[in-house]
């Protein structure tokens, strides 16, 4: 049934080919005779048929399946001590893009998945496009981004069978005991987000504010659901899959045309780099939590979605979202995950919509593009009478940032390869989430979702490997688990101590 909106926008257009010209008989494919072959100059067919063949762009290798919005970001409070971003002067509202998705699964695949969620957002501010490519979770599987292929891989299909492999899965995060804090979260009912906004949204990694006088400060950002996020139960997660696999989709989507609209209110922590040398874990680690006691959460605005798109594949498909579109204000720390991330963005935006990809009406900003980047595919936004070089007869004018590019950070030292040298320190936050966060029915719910999928590993050396993570962030964690699959107990892995990682120093010393 066409929306109400659809019906009113009802314009009584008339059926052309895609050079305008009108076809009396749309359905009409041209013949000789009766019963004779067709004829090349029907290009009614030919247009048609073309252009269907050609409907797929490559779906996004992870993260394809979707659902978006528009709304807005209202600055609610003053941190111009903090960020000299002008979309975040208090009082401001810029409008945006959200989009929300699993991660695994293909096009398809169902909303109520075990995943995290993607919480990705496009502000289109007066400097440019800011976009937040952010998770339903504070923390990553990884801190050495040239694990995510493999990571990602395991997560997906089996290249022989095409079947998704539960020995793939646990073999990964067994060998890669770092995963162990954000396994934790995927597997307690927090893997089984209720649809897709009543979540809240991470940054997960480190960024910077910088202010006016080029001082920085480490932030993590944090948008949290009015009304709390709530969850699904293994169960009802499952029977939703085969029901209704796109309940998230479409609970949005009835949400907001109800007038029922989502609100965030928007935080951040912040920590000087002062601060961060002193801090107990590395601030470039993206699979730690910074302690809200000790980092309290700051309100500095509100993200309000109360509109749908008109065209999902140009309004959602097509967004590109990357965390290397920023603006004065707001950088990225360097986490070397999210140093990655600066490049993999675009490069995949380049290959899954073209070189143009900026210039597509959902990612176009509203704040004025001049440069000397031309052609290509789709170029329909050429620059017109602009030089292509930075002439002298006609040049382009320079902005300088706001803020002097003061030395935020020296780095120093020889080619380092250790980012994933596991220590007790890697244990510590997922053990205060089962012990002390985790309440009875939530350890109940914890054990019989990790049994249930982790039940059908065939390997016995993953198995114990597996089994031996859970024992060091809690023996009877493990044992519980251990039985649940019916396997003996296994002694915790052996780590390093906690005094052997990574010390982070944001401005390295000469070493003598
Ligand atoms: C999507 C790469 C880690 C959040 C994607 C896409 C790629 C990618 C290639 C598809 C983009 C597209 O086709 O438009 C990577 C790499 C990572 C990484 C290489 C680490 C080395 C992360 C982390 C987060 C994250 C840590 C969150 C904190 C997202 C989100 C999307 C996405 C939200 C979906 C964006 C959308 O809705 O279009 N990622 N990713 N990713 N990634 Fe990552």
């Amino acid at each position: 049934m066409p929306s109400k909106r659809a019906l009113e926008a009802q314009d009584n257009a008339v059926f052309t080919t895609s050079n305008g010209a009108p076809v009396a008989e749309p359905y009409a494919a041209q013949r000789i005779g009766l019963n004779g072959p067709l004829l090349l100059q029907d290009f009614n067919l030919i247009d048609s048929l073309a252009h269907f063949a050609r409907e797929r762009i490559p779906e996004r290798v992870v993260h394809a399946k979707g659902a978006g919005a528009h709304g807005y970001f209202e600055a609610t409070h003053d941190i111009s001590d903090l960020t000299c971003a002008k979309f975040l002067e208090k009082g401001k509202k810029t409008p945006l893009t959200v989009r929300f998705s699993t991660v695994g699964g293909e096009l398809g695949s169902a909303d109520s998945a075990r995943d995290p969620r993607g919480f990705a957002i496009k502000i289109k501010t007066e400097e440019g496009n800011v976009d937040w490519v952010f998770n339903n979770t504070p923390i990553f599987f990884i801190r050495d981004p040239t694990k995510f292929p493999h990571f990602i891989h395991t997560q997906k299909r089996d290249p022989e069978t095409h079947l998704k492999d539960p020995d793939m899965f646990w073999d990964y995060f067994s060998l890669n005991p770092e995963s162990i804090h954000q396994v934790m979260i995927l597997f307690s009912d927090r893997g089984t987000p209720f649809g897709f906004h009543h979540m809240h949204g991470y940054s997960g990694h480190t960024y910077k504010f910088v202010n006016a006088e080029g001082k920085f400060h480490y932030v993590q950002i944090h948008f949290r659901k009015e009304g709390g996020f709530k969850t699904l139960d293994d169960a009802t997660a499952g029977k939703l899959a085969g029901e209704n696999p796109d309940y998230g989709i479409q609970a949005l989507r009835e949400d907001i045309d109800k007038g029922e609209f989502p609100v965030w209110n928007v935080f951040v922590q912040t920590m000087s780099a002062e601060q961060a040398e002193k801090f107990r874990y590395n601030v470039l680690d993206l699979t730690k939590v910074w302690p809200h006691k000790d980092y309290p959460l700051r309100p500095f605005g509100k993200m309000v979605l109360d509109r749908n798109p008109e065209n999902y594949f140009a309004e959602v498909e097509q967004a590109a979202f990357s965390p290397s579109h920023t603006v004065p204000g707001v950088e990225p720390s360097a986490d070397p995950v999210l140093q990655s991330r600066l490049f993999s963005y675009p490069d995949t935006h380049r290959h899954r919509l073209g070189v143009n990809y900026q210039q597509l009406p959902v990612n176009k900003p509203l704040a004025p593009v001049a440069n000397f980047q031309r052609d290509g595919p789709m170029a329909f936004d050429n620059q017109g009478t602009r030089p292509n070089y930075q002439s002298s007869l006609v040049p382009l004018t320079y902005k300088a940032k706001p803020y002097e590019q003061v030395k935020h950070e020296s780095w120093l030292g020889a080619a380092n390869t250790d980012l994933s040298f596991i220590t007790e320190l890697d244990f510590e936050q997922p053990r205060a989430l089962w012990q002390k966060v985790f309440d009875n029915t939530q350890k109940e719910h914890f054990v019989s979702n990790v049994a249930g999928h982790f039940g059908g590993v065939k390997s016995p050396v993953v198995k114990a490997r597996q089994l031996s993570v859970f024992a060091a962030v809690d023996q009877e964690l493990s044992d519980r688990i251990a039985k649940a699959i019916g396997h003996p107990t296994v002694k915790p892995l052996a780590v390093a101590p906690a005094d052997k990682a990574t010390r982070f120093q944001y401005n390295e010393r000469p070493l003598n």
